[in-house]
């Protein structure tokens, strides 16, 4: 991926954390996730007083996208901190891992962890999800 690319990715992921409804963690998370058709797809955690329903920032980005028929994705950058503030990577948690298997190759699919435009990290799906379970396994 180009560098461009990688910091508007960032720079959408962190103009997400604004919308992040964590009333009860307080824990903001943002997501920009990239189609194969080019377009963005944006994403916050969206907590509830249930606490079970919430979803995470990358399934936010991921169901957006997949509900007006994207399929096909190229990366996700994914943000996070405690109030917002980026101190460390916010992983993807593994719910959001096999989402992302469901619809990744992973060993093209990238996870682009940061906490600034400057300061990032990429890995691929598989590295982060080695030996998964996937749509392959059914077929
Ligand atoms: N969270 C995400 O949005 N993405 C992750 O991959 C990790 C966790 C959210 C869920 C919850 O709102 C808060 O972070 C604390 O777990």
């Amino acid at each position: 991926m180009e560098k461009e690319q990688i910091k508007e990715l960032i720079m959408q992921a962190i103009g997400q954390l604004q919308y992040s409804y964590a009333p009860y963690s307080k824990f903001r998370v943002g997501a920009a996730l990239l189609a194969r058709s080019g377009k963005l797809y944006t994403g916050c955690n969206i907590e509830n007083a249930a606490y079970t329903p919430t979803n995470c920032a990358e399934r936010t980005a991921f169901f957006k996208a997949i509900s007006v028929g994207e399929r096909e994705f190229s990366a996700i950058c994914v943000v996070g901190g405690r109030d917002g503030i980026l101190t460390e990577y916010a992983a993807p948690c593994g719910v959001c891992r096999q989402v992302m298997m469901e619809f990744c190759d992973p060993d093209i699919f990238q996870i682009i962890l940061a906490t600034g435009t400057e300061q990032y990290e990429i890995f691929t799906l598989r590295e982060l999800m080695p030996q998964g379970f996937g749509p392959g396994n059914l077929a």
